[in-house]
């Protein structure tokens, strides 16, 4: 005898279940759900409108994918990773093997004694996080109120608009002057919730001074808006700059470090958050519990104490900046002035679009990051400053493609 009940299972979807009852009992007689497919409008109108709405930011490394397109690995200028890589890690993440049955320490008290212990701060400032990334998402969904207004220099890393609509906020957009500082008035920060700064910025390789950086955090503490300064490449750029230290002693400012560009470790996911230790609490309860895997944690820790690979890393860089910018410039290139590990090229003067050009080179193993998704139109690429010898292959790839254009 077959009974059909109707779950509500839902207030608004109900689904239809068949059931028997066999010997007085009571066991299905199949998992088919016989479910009324309605447009999928009707789910995606209850999902949160920022997620709906939301795209996929645009990120360069695709290294994979153009593996599987050219059928060898090609050479990656595209993302800006240390070109000496990271130290070496291999003993430690099988030793770490042995810990992935147990769930790690959520507290991540080793992770952040290592990176206080880098930072010039107390452990109780820290929070940590599965990237910068993931400690984007949760500070601009700690700061921002659905509708509040962040301000987001121009250009600059793209994840930081992505966040914050996810978040439900609105994004205003600033201009950057010839200091590199956001332009903008007291008005605007007061209409704000949050002013993201990239230091040094991301693609323009522009880093701001220490002093420059302060008056900021002025300007934000006084108007009550957070800062948050991205600080992802400051250890290979000039690390004395950093603000990094002044952020436990103040309101309103939170610090980002990332673990992944600095140490070469895109895969393993390291980033923390350097803040005063109310602000990084509220932050510690809040974040995703287990986030960083325990492998990656303890990565973290050894990674941190590793200081004289960054020292070697900036003067690999310092030297073949040395080399990149006028040997870019011999090839009619406008490269800008870069302090970082990598360099934003105008490529106008060749009379190629950036996608094509970065098309080009791909063609020959080499992946450049065409700008297009910074809101630079088809003028810019920008590459990473790698080994000498890789980024001679660089220039000579440029060179075939810009010697035989028309
Ligand atoms: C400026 C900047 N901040 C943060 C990130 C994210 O880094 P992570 O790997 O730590 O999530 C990137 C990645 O490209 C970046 O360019």
């Amino acid at each position: 005898m077959f009974i059909v009940v109707i779950l509500y299972i839902h207030h608004q979807s109900a689904v239809a279940c068949r059931v028997t009852i066999v010997n007085g009992g009571f066991l299905p007689t199949s998992l088919k759900c016989k479910h009324k497919r309605r447009p999928q409008q009707f789910m995606i109108n209850r999902v949160r409108k920022s997620f709906a709405l939301a795209e996929v930011c645009k990120h360069g490394g695709k290294v994979q994918e153009a593996a599987k397109r050219l059928g060898a690995e090609p050479l990656d200028f595209s993302a800006n990773i240390n070109p000496l890589g990271s130290p070496p890690l291999e003993k430690l993440v099988l030793e770490e093997l042995k810990h992935i049955g147990h769930y790690p320490d959520n507290s991540y008290s080793g992770f952040c004694r290592a990176a206080a212990r880098f930072t010039g701060v107390e452990k109780e400032c820290i929070v940590p996080g599965n990237g910068s990334s993931e400690l984007i998402r949760l500070f601009a969904e700690a700061a921002l109120e659905e509708g509040g207004l962040a301000l987001i220099p121009t250009p600059t890393f793209g994840e930081y608009e992505n966040q914050s609509l996810l978040a439900g906020a609105r994004v205003e957009k600033l201009q950057i002057d010839q200091s590199g500082l956001p332009v903008f008035r007291d008005s605007d920060l007061a209409r704000a919730r949050l002013l993201f700064v990239c230091n040094p910025n991301n693609p323009t390789g522009r880093l701001l001074s220490r002093d420059q950086v302060i008056s900021l955090a002025d300007r934000c503490e006084e108007a009550e808006v957070f800062l948050l300064v991205d600080e992802a490449f400051i250890e290979l750029s000039d690390p004395h700059q950093s603000v990094a230290d002044l952020a436990p002693k103040r309101d309103f400012l939170f610090v980002m470090r990332s673990l992944t560009k600095s140490f070469g470790v895109p895969g393993l996911r390291l980033g923390f958050g350097v803040t005063n230790p109310t602000l990084a609490k509220i932050m510690n309860r809040a974040r995703i519990p287990w986030s960083v895997g325990s492998i990656a944690a303890a990565a973290a820790e050894y990674l941190l104490g590793c200081e004289e690979h960054l020292e070697r890393s900036r003067t690999v860089i310092r030297e073949e900046l040395n080399y990149l910018i006028p040997a870019l410039q011999s090839l009619g290139l406008e490269p800008l002035t870069s302090q970082v590990n990598f360099i934003l090229v105008n490529v106008v003067p060749s009379g190629i679009d950036s996608d094509v050009l970065a098309e080009r080179t791909m063609a020959q193993g080499i992946l450049v990051r065409d700008c297009q998704s910074f809101g630079l139109g088809k003028s810019f690429i920008r590459v990473a400053v790698r080994g000498h010898s890789e980024n001679e292959r660089l220039i000579a790839a440029l060179r075939q493609e810009l010697s035989c254009r028309d």
